[in-house]
Order: structure tokens, then sequence, then C-alpha cells
């Protein structure tokens, strides 16, 4: 076993209340009380992906499909500026309007309508190197591809896509210059934690996107169980003991299977929130699982909720645009 696969193992044999105060302190030693807020905007619910475990997959007819246009992009965006966001995530399925030249005219039309006093992610899974590159020059300065399952077989029998492409691409990304972020669901039927944690440790990310699975019941897992909130919370708090330095948020998924969900997320060394920021009838149809919380909140409702819930926490909202500390 390499180091960390046994530095891994003490932490995963450790008592959940004695490695969420550890993580809580190496977070706190880095971040203080900081917890950075990351407006979030689900440009499109289409997706030509069919992830078995994913409620915006594509056999799911169900459900109604929206795209957001250019136009709205931006002015949701501006709406965030003025409200003091200085970090954006643009997230999609794998949506062919969100791919390519049209990609790139979308971060050309963000970058030259606002500037570049705020972070700008995207996430829009596997694209090619020269569009990855494309991005990056256009001022797109951090990515996120959560790799799901270190388990190769589970991952393509639930994506129907090779794990090594995946990974692939991350490097590709890091090797580009972006901030770049993976992780992965715990609770995925027939999965290993150590072996996610592994892959995780190996990759070296400077964001880590870690949140429960949760059965959709318009997916092939409907009838898989769901392991609820504690592997979360130990993968958050080893996530944060490994890379003391990372941007790991407390998931929106981590709130929807446990009421103070992210508030135990950030006791367990999360240090971002990242609230959806668009309109309520995008938030309902973007339904990767079944229950997603704050869908009948307006867009920046949320921002004051989570600001009390933070505070619970002894930690403080913070708008800032919070670069990976790892990083100059
Ligand atoms: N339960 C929890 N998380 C899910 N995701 C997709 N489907 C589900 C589900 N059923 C996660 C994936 C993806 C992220 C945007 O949402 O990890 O990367
Ligand atoms: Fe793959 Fe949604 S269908 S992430």
């Amino acid at each position: 076993m390499s180091n960390s696969g046994s530095l891994i193992q003490d932490y995963i044999n450790m008592p959940l209340n004695e490695l969420m105060e550890r993580a809580d302190t190496a977070c706190r030693k880095v971040y203080g009380s900081a917890v950075f807020i990351r407006g979030l905007l689900e440009v499109t619910n289409y997706c030509t992906m069919n992830c078995a475990y994913c409620g915006i997959r594509r056999d799911n007819a169900k459900l109604l499909r929206y795209r957001m246009s250019n136009e709205e992009i931006l002015q949701t965006i501006k709406q965030g500026l003025h409200r003091g966001i200085k970090s954006f995530v643009l997230q999609g399925g794998v949506d062919p309007e969100f791919q390519g030249s049209k990609l790139i005219a979308l971060a050309d039309d963000i970058r030259n309508s606002f500037g570049s006093d705020f972070a700008l992610t995207f996430s829009f899974g596997v694209l090619s190197y020269d569009t990855y590159r494309a991005l990056f020059a256009a001022g797109v300065n951090r990515y996120l591809l959560r790799f799901e399952t270190a388990d190769a077989t589970l991952h393509e029998a639930l994506k129907g896509t090779e794990l090594s492409e995946r990974i692939r691409a991350f490097m590709h990304l890091k090797e580009i210059g972006y901030e770049a972020g993976t992780g992965f669901m715990t609770g995925l039927p027939g999965d290993s934690l150590s072996s996610n944690l592994e892959l995780l440790a190996s990759l070296e990310p400077d964001m880590i996107g870690i949140g429960p699975f949760i059965p959709h019941p318009e997916t092939p897992l409907k009838h898989a169980s769901c392991q609820g909130l504690e592997p979360t919370l130990r993968a958050v708090a080893i996530s944060r003991l490994l890379f003391p330095y990372a941007n790991i948020p407390a998931t929106t998924a981590a709130g929807t299977i446990e009421q103070n969900g992210r508030e135990l997320a950030l006791s367990a060394g999360a240090n971002v929130v990242m609230p959806n920021i668009g309109t309520k009838a995008y938030k309902q149809l973007y339904e990767l699982y079944p229950g997603k919380i704050c869908v009948s909140e307006d867009g920046f409702s949320c921002i004051n909720c989570l600001s009390v819930r933070i505070r619970s926490v002894n930690k403080n909202l913070d708008y800032r645009r919070g670069n990976s500390r790892g990083r100059v």
C-alpha cells in the first residue's frame, strides 16, 4: 500500500467526530472562519450522457429541458456582481450547445462584458484539449470535473465512458494551468470510499467536490439504497487533512439528505458554499437527484439563509474570490 494509502486507511478507521475536529482545525489554520461564496448557474439540463445515477440523463423523458441564453447568463452574472459575488460557476449537462466554439464565445462574452475582476469556473464535462486551452485563454480560470467513482469497471457501467479518459481530461486541465477540481459521490452501489480517496489523493486537486449519492426515481439506480451523509462527512474531512489548501464546498446534495448537512460539512473541513443564483423554474428542472433543496427560493434569497447557517458553525460568509491557497 502506498504511503497515502495507509494514511487514508488510518483516517477511515478513526471515529468520525475526532476526524471532523482535526479537519476543522486544519481548515481554520488555512482559511480562518472564511466560507467563500460561489454563484452557481445551472445553464442547461440537456445531456447527451446517460449516467445511471443522474436525473438529467438522456433517457429521462419526463424531464422538461431548458437552456439559458447567453443574455440570461450575462444578466444573472451582472446581478451577482452587483451583490458583490466574485466567483461564478457555470455548470451544465453534456450539451452540444455548450461545447467548442459556442462555449468559447460565451466565455469571451462574459469577460468582454464584465472584465476579469472575478473568478470564472466552468463545468461541462470532458472537452478536447484544444477547447480547454481556448477557454483558459478566454478567461476561464477554474474547471470542475468529478471522476464520480475510481472503480474503472463501475465507472464504465454507470457512465458508459472510460475512467481513464476522464482522468486524462483532468490532467489536461492541470497542465493548461486551471485551478482544477474533481471529486466523487459517496455511497454509489458497490463503490469503495478508500479507492475514491486514493485516486483523489493522486490527482492533487485544487478543488474537491464530494456529495452523497441520492437515488433518483427516473434512473436505473432508483432502487439503490442511500448511505446517508456520514461517508460524505468522512470523505470531506479526510480530503481536508490530505489537502489543507484545497477549496472544498459544502454541497447541495449534503444539504438535501440532511437538513443541516451543509453545516456539518462546514464543520468537517469544507470552506465553500455554492448557492444557485438562477431562477426558481430552472433550479427545479436541474434535478440530478430528488428533493433538491432551495428550489422554491428565488436566486439570491438563499444567500441570507446561508449566511445564518454559516454563522451557526462559527464561520462567516466571505465574498472574496478565494483562490486556492496552494497557489500564488
Ligand atoms: N445523487 C447525488 N449526486 C449526483 N450527481 C449526479 N447525480 C447525482 C445523484 N443522483 C452529482 C455528480 C455530478 C454533480 C454535478 O452531481 O457527482 O458531478
Ligand atoms: Fe451524466 Fe447527468 S447524465 S452527469
